[in-house]
């Protein structure tokens, strides 16, 4: 810290609040320690100390230090001493009361404070830095917040101070986050070191780098992505930085990962939980009991979890008010398209700071404590799935019950905004729920959903037809980046009038249909395919056969296998019981044969023949087959393989029978073993637990003893300072000096007094009446005596051996305390003055004898 004052020089325009782990028992004087590298004035914090520009304030021990508008606030310590994390406290609070204006800086330490709060900080646009670990004394806490990806700069000592002394922070650029949350995307466009034309080149490049369609993305809220990044950079131009992206491509990787701004946290915006919970499902709950006990809910853009999680939780606590409980299965998928943000939620490990959003209730019923953290109890994890997924490209789930799609509309253009809408409505069930962000709205689309609570953003599906191609999947950007030329696949040239109907005719006409690969992998999807496919869980695919609904896939399998091996057209028909009620489907996978680009590729065909009716045959629909109709070229086909595949089951389940046996006892084996296991892992876990208490424990001891020492080290250096100022008084006074302690022990002496007495440097410690002396005083001793016994000095005249005169004082030697800890003996030469004096008194003026003590009443 000291290090960064230094470089720092006196930065009037920042406040520098100091943050560091503190013995709560010492009073510390880091302020003074830190004044003396600094021309900036330094205090302690006192409570409603006003956070003005041009000053250090130091967190004084055992407080923890909030923000409140422009003051500081005081107040115990809300965790036991070892779980302390005061600097995550004050940088959360210092995010939330001053947003994008705020800089958290993570220097030496040990544990990890400190990057929870960077993470606050950055999620409002504020700037983040941290000293590179190899030259921090403790490397633990940049580290931490560098392994986390929370800074935007890491550098040395010096470099950061450069950075804080030039990043004059713009309020008008930055501050378009504050206030009202950052998913804000209003305010100015663009902040003053940015202009449109350098956002849209750079928005070209990072389009091209990361393959991901930016152009409907909000510009406002990437000009400010892009106006932080030049700051952490220290670049003053836009110039500059898009030179910057063209040498070190890799930074174009952050910008888009700051583009995604995750900010997150359970429960946010608590009221909309609430009219959730209370307002809208139970009547969900009681629909889902009635149609089969299933309720699917889908979460987009679920950042780390939290969202997803709430979700769960909710219908958790809506459920337990209803009597008696509903018995229904919960299944939410939730999706991201930020792989790192999927893997944190799948983790289900959020640290103790989620406290300030979760009520201890909910964090003893809904969580685990773990790691000095807490996890997701394993009966809230087990009922989400995580799957990375991009809203604007992937297929969308289908047959959902409620939507939560929470502050991402509000980076979207409204044109994006008038895609998405359409796609939530085909993925809802009629009557499905809608909830949207606080800030956002379905002004884009106004016809698909009706307010259900208005004020909390939930909608409920409005019951009117989605044109097939109000949303069109994959949107544009796949079909871009996909691997299948498009204007091949389509084969048709918009520029004639016949190819314009052509092409009507084809959308209005044409079935549902997908064209794959040889592989199996969709490029091109024609019509409404949702019946029958839909995106799988897990990382995001497009096989074709993976993507098929579990009813149908055996049936695509077979006719894509078929038509590939026959180079014909094969014809399947299979019942789709995803669909209610449920249809006779009609596959048709044909081979592609023009134009020689397409030759590998097979289009599979899905017509619906009908529904099931309650006799088992099929009702209405093109092509309905009552009676059994004829089979088909492909269905006498399809009963060859059957039997071939029949004969092969036989044979195939004889040996399962076998492997099973096999099994079954590897399985008890297994069994124990694993029990065992189980119960060597709880131990350890628990063993785990209880060290990394203690580690922290020692860490900010650690640390506290790490300032109490910084703080010894700067007394020592100013006792020295000290100690040589009075050595070299002492010595060119030319007085004899002699300190006694109180057992009359040889303390310190001046060189001069080695002409009165034997002395050497080994004799201190020594009683001074055991060395010899050339002086005649052997009222020495008493001398002492009575000045240690009565604390009032004596003076007294002493001659030596060689006929030299010396006027002897001795006084009380007093400690800052007052305390008499021994005694001064000072001897000055008066040779000179005595001869005179003998002289006058040889010459008959005056014959008394000389050499009686004299008390002196003055003290010292
Ligand atoms: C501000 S967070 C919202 C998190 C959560 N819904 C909430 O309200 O607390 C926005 C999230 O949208 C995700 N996102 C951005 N573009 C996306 C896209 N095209 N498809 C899916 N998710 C996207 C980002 O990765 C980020 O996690």
């Amino acid at each position: 810290m000291s290090s960064l004052l230094d470089h720092l020089g006196s930065p009037r325009h920042l406040t520098v609040v100091v943050v560091m782990h503190l013995d709560p028992t010492h009073e510390g004087g880091l302020a003074g320690v830190l004044a003396r590298h600094t021309e900036l004035p330094v205090h302690a914090v006192a409570d409603r100390a006003r956070l003005e520009p041009g000053q250090v304030l130091v967190i004084p021990p055992d407080r923890d230090l909030d923000v409140e508008g422009d003051e500081l606030r005081l107040s115990p310590p809300g965790e036991p001493r070892g779980r302390r994390l005061p600097i995550d406290h004050f940088f959360r609070s210092l995010a939330q009361a001053h947003r994008a204006r705020s800089i958290g800086v993570v220097l030496s330490g040990t544990g990890s404070d400190g990057t929870d709060g960077l993470r606050a900080i950055r999620a409002v646009g504020g700037l983040t830095l941290a000293q590179v670990p190899e030259t921090a004394m403790f490397d633990a806490m940049p580290r931490s917040a560098i392994e986390a990806g929370v800074v935007d700069l890491v550098a040395p000592i010096d470099e950061l101070a450069g950075v804080l002394v030039a990043g004059q922070i713009d309020d008008a650029s930055r501050g378009a986050d504050a206030g009202t949350g950052p998913m804000v995307g209003s305010g100015s466009d663009v902040g003053p070191s940015t202009t449109v034309d350098d956002v849209m080149r750079i928005v070209e490049l990072l389009e091209s780098r990361t393959g991901r369609d930016l152009s409907l993305h909000k510009r406002s809220s990437i000009a400010r992505r892009i106006d932080r990044r030049m700051l952490s950079h220290q670049l003053a131009s836009i110039a500059d930085y898009l030179r910057l992206v063209t040498r070190m491509p890799e930074e174009l990787d952050v910008l888009a990962d700051d583009l995604l701004i995750g900010v997150t946290s359970f429960f946010r915006d608590p009221e909309v939980w609430t009219a959730l919970r209370d307002d809208v499902l139970p009547g969900l709950l009681a629909e889902a009991v009635q149609a089969g006990g299933v309720v699917r809910v889908w979460t987009p853009a679920c950042s780390t979890g939290e969202e997803a999680y709430t979700v769960a939780m909710t219908f958790r606590e809506a459920m337990d008010r209803i009597s008696p409980r509903p018995r229904v299965r919960l299944r939410i998928f939730a999706t991201d398209v930020d792989p790192v943000a999927i893997e944190h939620a799948r983790s289900g490990r959020y640290p103790r700071a989620i406290e300030a959003d979760v009520s201890p209730e909910r964090l003893a019923r809904f969580f685990v404590e773990s790691d000095g953290g807490y996890r997701i109890a394993p009966d809230i994890r087990e009922l989400v799935v995580f799957a990375q997924q991009d809203l604007t490209t992937d297929p969308p789930f289908t047959r959902i019950d409620l939507i939560t799609c929470r502050n991402l509309l509000i980076y979207f253009e409204p044109e994006l905004q008038r895609r998405i809408l359409p796609l939530f409505h085909h993925a809802l069930q009629p009557g499905g729920v809608l909830v949207l962000g606080t800030a956002e709205s379905c002004s884009a689309a106004p016809d698909l959903f009706e307010p259900v609570v208005g004020r909390a953003r939930i909608m409920r599906r409005r019951h009117v037809p989605t044109s097939p191609r109000a949303f069109e999947l994959p949107f544009p950007a796949v079909n871009r980046a996909s691997v299948a030329p498009r204007p091949v696949v389509r084969g048709t040239d918009p520029s004639t009038l016949q190819a314009v109907v052509e092409e009507l005719l084809r959308r209005t006409f044409a079935p549902s249909a997908v064209l794959a690969t040889a592989t199996g992998d969709v490029v091109f999807v024609n019509g409404r395919t949702g019946r029958y496919l839909e995106p799988p869980v897990g990382k995001a695919s497009l096989d074709l056969i993976a993507m098929t609904r579990e009813s149908l896939r055996a049936a695509v399998a077979q006719a894509f296998r078929t038509a590939r091996r026959q180079r014909s057209s094969c014809s399947l028909r299979a019942v789709n019981t995803d669909a209610d009620p449920p249809t006779v489907v009609e596959i048709t996978a044909t081979p592609v044969t023009e134009p020689p680009e397409a030759s590998s590729m097979v289009l599979v065909v899905f017509s619906e023949i009908g529904a099931i009716d309650d006799s088992g045959g099929t009702v209405d629909g093109e092509g309905a087959d009552r009676d059994g109709g004829p089979p088909t070229a492909g269905a006498s086909a399809l009963a060859d393989e059957l039997a071939a595949a029949q004969a092969e089951l036989r044979a195939a389940s004889e040996e399962v029978q076998i492997a099973k046996q096999e099994m079954s006892s590897m399985n008890e084996e297994l069994q124990s073993a694993n029990e065992e296991l189980q119960s060597a892992n709880e131990e350890l876990q628990a063993a785990n637990e209880e060290l990394m208490r203690s580690k922290e424990e020692m860490q900010s001891m650690n640390e506290e003893l790490r300032t109490i020492n910084l703080e010894l080290q700067a007394r020592v250096d100013e006792l020295v300072q000290q100690s040589d100022d009075m050595r070299n008084l002492l010595d060119s006074t030319d007085i004899a000096t002699l300190f006694l302690d109180s057992g009359l022990g040889v303390r310190r002496f001046t060189p001069k007094v080695t002409e009165m007495f034997n002395l050497i440097p080994s004799d201190i410690g020594r009683a001074i009446t055991d060395l010899t002396t050339r002086l005649v005083y052997p009222e020495l001793s008493a001398d002492v005596s009575s000045v240690l016994r009565d604390f009032t000095p004596v003076q007294r005249e002493v001659t030596d051996e060689a006929g030299r005169w010396f006027s002897v004082r001795v006084m009380p030697y007093r400690t800052q305390d007052r305390r008499i800890d021994g005694t001064v003996l000072t001897f000055t030469d008066i040779t000179d003055a005595k001869q005179r004096e003998l002289r006058t008194a040889s010459d008959g003026l005056d014959q008394r004898p000389v050499g009686g003590p004299t008390e002196s009443g003055d003290d010292a």
